[in-house]
């Protein structure tokens, strides 16, 4: 028996931790020689799966499914109809309804209705064109209003309450009012999903999958198939991208590979063509937000009222913890005395909307800079005064669902480190003038708080597992559950191994995703990879330490502050050994050099049926401010300059958090800007590439593009190296520019709040400003 000992004194400087190293396959992505699953050598007889559907039909009944031509078509081995699952024919994470191949309806366009396995991908494709399908159609429900009427949901209503919202409303002394749109979001990963499956001996199979959840990919294979999760591994070295739409998403298309390769008894690989991907899986999901908010005349928020009415799509998929989210955000940054905040998962016949980073949290947050803003507009105040006026702080800090904002001073500080270092009070002045000045373009700006909850909602799914190997010519062999999508998770536990073992980073070998080293794990979401699989393999790495210090104290009769681990040496006293040679002489006494470590995050109470306890371990904070130039004309915008100050407590590698909170901030831009989802009438999704959907791209960073990480104590909760999470707070930051567009559509006329909705594109801003012109002030 050993006892963990941290054996590294309090004082030591750090040699790998909070060092600004690159990612580790920084050099690969950019050479073209990191290896994604599209990459990898096909075994020899290798098959392609592509997806075949209705592709006139949104909803309806299936009357005839005609497959003789798909099946005499060139090069088509075999074709899959619901009929060839052994197992159960769902993919879905929790709820169900999530059939991997239709068999009597079509619900939403774009379904799989069969799938081809063909020599090539080319003839697998083209003969998925060649069915004749017959649906029944259906009139479909699309918009969250036609859901309404229709009342038709995925999951019951849920709603947080606190105090008084039915005397609290009333009692105050201005009530605002209004509705907003907020869009959806495709993820656009530069990989799309993609899945390769090969048979292995008694019915297993190994499935090469680009997925964030390992473990769901294994399990429901498994299930698809009617064979116990432990014949079945999956594995990942890494993702081209994944925020949030690998989550669930990954499921079908492994699910297909893995029964593609199980009937034919060869390897199977499915890539889906970028249109297929966009039609077929799910996105952010889009709100009608109706809100209502009473303050006592200075602008101090008195009662809140607010509906958040979600497209889900056909079926529940992640629709729960996401519009959670949403709700846990509702209150942005500012506190909510008496508040109602509810929440309608709407069921609509489109493709079923799941995790997107932020998890539905910026949709929530993005309702509460708009009654912010309606407050100020109205009162003819600056945004900014309003907003610190609502800001939690030492008295008013308890949040609509009972926790309290412990951290508020971190808040308060970061932002006015910000609005200092942005030079705000100085630019409004600027801004005010410009636009005194210029009739058709006009400025606006803003600054906006993030505040994050850390944890995953879903208690159980707060845990991780690491396996650490120490061999005998001192490398390291470090793998954990969590997954890399070019978020710098795997470099982040490496460097933390390095520091634990004594190691230079390059001992470290870093190894992929693979469910048979780590069992049983959560998904790499929530922003918490590196909290949760960092820790645990921290925890592999001391144990390991801890064995090699009972040994040498053994050995060495000496005392365990003899020895001092360091540069791959083991100091004992003033003798100096090479890591290896220590590891070779515990070997010889038969010590075990490799443990799997686990760590589940501690303080978690969230009950959702009581609506009581703790949800998040702590809160990230974040505030950027933004300037933009509207031309009123046209609806053209342009962000001039953005300032970011954001909190990732220690940083455990600067270089990387500042690449996350660059990369988050931009992909919210894309959101709230130029990202635009279109279903016509009859409910197909015409904005199916590049062509019709904008992301942004290296034209749209800000010219004038300022990122700073806020210095503070790190992070008050124990976590690895008191860091905070980063991968999805800061694309909350992007809030600053839609409200700097509103206020630039503001000035047009004192005292009115402009009904903007998101994405503010052109077209968007265009009818704001029209209705702007039209109206008279309130
Ligand atoms: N960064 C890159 N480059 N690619 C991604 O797919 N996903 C985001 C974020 N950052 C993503 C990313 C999302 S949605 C989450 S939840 C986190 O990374 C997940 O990783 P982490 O928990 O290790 O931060
Ligand atoms: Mo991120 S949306 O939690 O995968």
């Amino acid at each position: 028996m050993t006892t963990p000992l941290d054996h590294t004194p309090a004082e030591a400087p750090l040699k790998h931790v909070r060092k600004g190293l690159p990612h580790d396959s920084a050099i690969k992505h950019v050479s073209g020689t990191a290896t994604y699953i599209d990459d990898r050598v096909e075994p020899v007889g290798t098959l392609h799966v592509a997806p075949g559907w209705a592709r006139q039909a949104v909803r309806g009944r299936i009357q005839s499914v005609d497959l003789a031509d798909v099946r005499s078509a060139p090069g088509v081995v075999t074709v899959l109809t619901a009929r060839d699952i052994p197992g159960i024919n769902d993919c879905s994470s929790a709820f169900g309804g999530d059939p991997v191949l239709a068999e009597d309806e079509v619900l939403f366009y774009g379904q799989v209705i069969f799938a081809v396995v063909a020599e090539t991908r080319d003839q697998a494709r083209k003969a998925t064109a060649l069915a004749k399908i017959e649906v029944a159609p259906i009139t479909p429900i699309l918009t969250p209003d036609d859901a309404v009427d229709a009342d038709t949901t995925v999951l019951p209503d849920y709603q947080f309450r606190r105090g008084s919202p039915e005397t609290g409303m009333p009692a105050s002394e201005e009530i605002l009012s209004g509705t907003m749109f907020i869009g959806g979001q495709e993820h656009f990963y530069l990989e799309g999903q993609i899945a390769m499956a090969e048979p292995q001996e008694d019915g297993g199979m190994l499935v090469h999958t680009s997925t964030q959840h390992p473990t769901e990919v294994q399990h429901t294979v498994a299930k698809i198939l009617g064979v116990p999760d432990a014949s079945i591994t999956a594995e990942v070295r890494r993702m081209g991208g994944g925020f949030g739409g690998k989550e669930s998403q990954a499921n079908q298309w492994a699910a297909l590979a893995a029964l593609a390769a199980m009937k034919t008894g060869r390897t199977c690989k499915m890539r889906l063509d970028r249109d297929d991907d966009m039609i077929m899986t799910g996105k952010r999901h889009d709100f009608k937000v109706e809100w209502k908010v009473g303050h006592d005349g200075t602008g101090k928020i008195r009662a809140v009222d607010m509906a958040f009415l979600a497209r889900c799509g056909y079926s529940a998929d992640l629709s729960l913890g996401v519009n959670d989210r949403t709700l846990f955000h509702a209150d942005s940054s500012y506190f909510y005395p008496d508040a109602l905040i509810r929440s309608r998962r709407l069921r609509t016949d489109t493709c079923s909307n799941t995790a997107f980073r932020g998890f539905g949290g910026p949709q929530g947050m993005l309702a509460a800079e708009r009654m912010i803003d309606a407050i100020a507009i109205t009162l003819g105040k600056d945004p900014l005064d309003i907003r610190k006026l609502n800001f939690y702080d030492g008295e008013r800090n308890m949040t609509p669902y009972g926790m309290p904002v412990e951290e508020f001073e971190v808040m308060h500080d970061l932002i006015d480190k910000l609005e200092e270092s942005s030079d705000y009070r100085t630019r409004r002045e600027d801004v005010a003038a410009f636009n005194a000045s210029n009739a058709v373009l006009k400025k606006g700006l803003a600054l906006t708080p993030v505040k994050f909850g850390i944890s995953f909602t879903l208690k159980h799914l707060n845990q991780a597992g690491a396996l650490v190997h120490l061999y005998t010519d001192g490398s390291v062999h470090l793998n954990h559950g969590g997954t890399e999508m070019g978020q710098g998770l795997y470099q982040k536990v490496a460097q933390v191994v390095a520091e634990e073992l004594g190691v230079t980073m390059n001992k470290v070998v870093i190894t992929a995703t693979n469910t048979s080293k780590v069992p049983n794990t959560a998904p790499t979401a929530a922003s918490s990879g590196t909290d949760l699989n960092a820790m645990a393999a921290k925890t592999a790495a001391q144990e390991i330490k801890s064995r090699l210090i009972a040994f040498i104290c053994e050995q060495h009769q000496c005392k365990p502050d003899a020895i001092h681990f360091g540069d791959n040496k083991v100091l004992v006293g003033d003798q100096s050994f090479t890591l290896a040679d220590i590891a070779k002489q515990a070997h010889m006494g038969r010590i075990q050099l490799s443990h799997a470590g686990f760590y589940s995050t501690p303080g978690i109470t969230w009950d959702r049926e009581s609506v009581t306890g703790r949800p998040f371990f702590y809160f990230a904070f974040g505030g950027a401010c933004a300037e933009v130039t509207v031309d009123t004309m046209t609806g053209e915008m342009t962000v001039d300059r953005v300032d970011i100050l954001h909190d990732v407590g220690h940083s455990l590698n600067p270089a990387i958090d500042i690449g996350q909170i660059e990369g988050a901030f931009v992909q919210g831009m894309g959101w709230l800007t130029t990202e635009e989802l279109v279903w016509d009438e009859s409910g197909r999704l015409r904005t199916h590439a590049p062509s019709t959907y904008k992301i942004p791209t290296a034209s749209d960073v800000p010219e004038d593009f300022r990122v700073d990480l806020y210095e503070g104590s790190g992070n008050p909760q124990a976590t690895v190296y008191r860091s905070k999470a980063v991968g999805e707070p800061p694309l909350m930051l992007a809030n600053a520019v839609f409200c700097a567009i509103n206020d630039a559509i503001a000035s047009l006329n004192p005292g009115v709040v402009p009904n903007l909705n998101a994405p503010a594109t052109p077209e968007s801003i265009m009818r704001a400003v029209q209705a702007m012109r039209r109206r008279t002030p309130a």
